[in-house]
């Protein structure tokens, strides 16, 4: 029997003509493709909604460690309503902060008066990755303590700099420049004052030298930190 003969054999009893290579190969192609496209966009909206999501976790985080950072007895506002931008046209030296893109200030304020900074920074000597950070300095330039609010440093080396892994953190709480030297702000590897970790000095070296430069930071604009109006005046008349 010839193929014509099959073919018109097979539409006589209604069965379907067997597919050619060429015609398998087509819809295996099609059937690839939409499920490409349905895969890709279900991995973006997944990764949209994540983004989000941490992006929310990390604003809640940084908000809870602002009042963490800034003792009742310092404050009767609240921190996020003395909120101002760290590119202020009044304020100078904000590379000394190391920051890559916006980042928030917040003033502490008791009886009208500014009596504490919360400022962001970043140690971009980490190990990993650059490390973010808030500190909150008192008007005498005293540090109230720092937080570190995103890192990727390594589970049982450098991340002993989270609350939850180690008080190292809190070594840097009271000092300033007046209890530390400002050259003395390095590891005590380098010379300096502080603790580095048991197989882990890079991560605490960042740090202190960048709390280093946040000081320097807060001490070349100390009027306008503390200023009730930071946006123009700069002093408080
Ligand atoms: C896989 C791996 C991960 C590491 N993670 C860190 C880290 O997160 N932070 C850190 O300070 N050191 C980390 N270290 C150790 C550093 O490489 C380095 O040995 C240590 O910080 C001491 O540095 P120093 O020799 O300059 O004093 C890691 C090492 C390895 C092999």
């Amino acid at each position: 029997m010839t193929d014509e003969t099959d073919n018109n054999a097979q539409r006589d009893t209604g069965a379907e003509a067997p597919i050619t290579l060429t015609q398998a190969i087509r819809r295996s192609a099609i059937g690839l493709g939409i499920f490409a496209v349905f895969t890709a966009g279900i991995i973006a909206v997944t990764q949209t909604l994540t983004a989000d999501r941490i992006d929310t976790n990390q604003r809640e985080f940084e908000a809870r460690s602002l009042y963490d950072l800034t003792p009742e007895s310092l404050r009767d506002n609240d921190l996020l309503e003395t909120a101002y931008p760290i590119d202020l046209p009044t304020l100078t030296d904000t590379a000394l902060l190391r920051l890559n893109r916006d980042a928030t200030w917040y003033q502490a304020r008791k009886d009208g008066a500014v009596t504490a900074v919360i400022l962001p920074f970043i140690a971009p000597e980490g190990y990993t990755e650059p490390i973010r950070l808030i500190a909150a300095i008192d008007a005498s330039g005293t540090l109230l303590g720092v937080r570190v609010i995103t890192h990727k440093e390594t589970p049982g080396l450098g991340d002993q700099i989270e609350t939850s892994k180690s008080d190292w953190i809190f070594s840097f709480d009271g000092q300033s420049f007046e209890t530390i030297e400002p050259d003395q702000w390095q590891v005590k590897k380098d010379g300096g004052a502080f603790d580095q970790m048991t197989g882990a000095t890079i991560t605490p070296r960042a740090i202190v030298r960048a709390v280093a430069r946040t000081l320097t930071f807060f001490e070349t604009n100390r009027a306008v930190l503390l200023s009730t109006d930071p946006n123009t005046t700069g002093v408080d008349s």
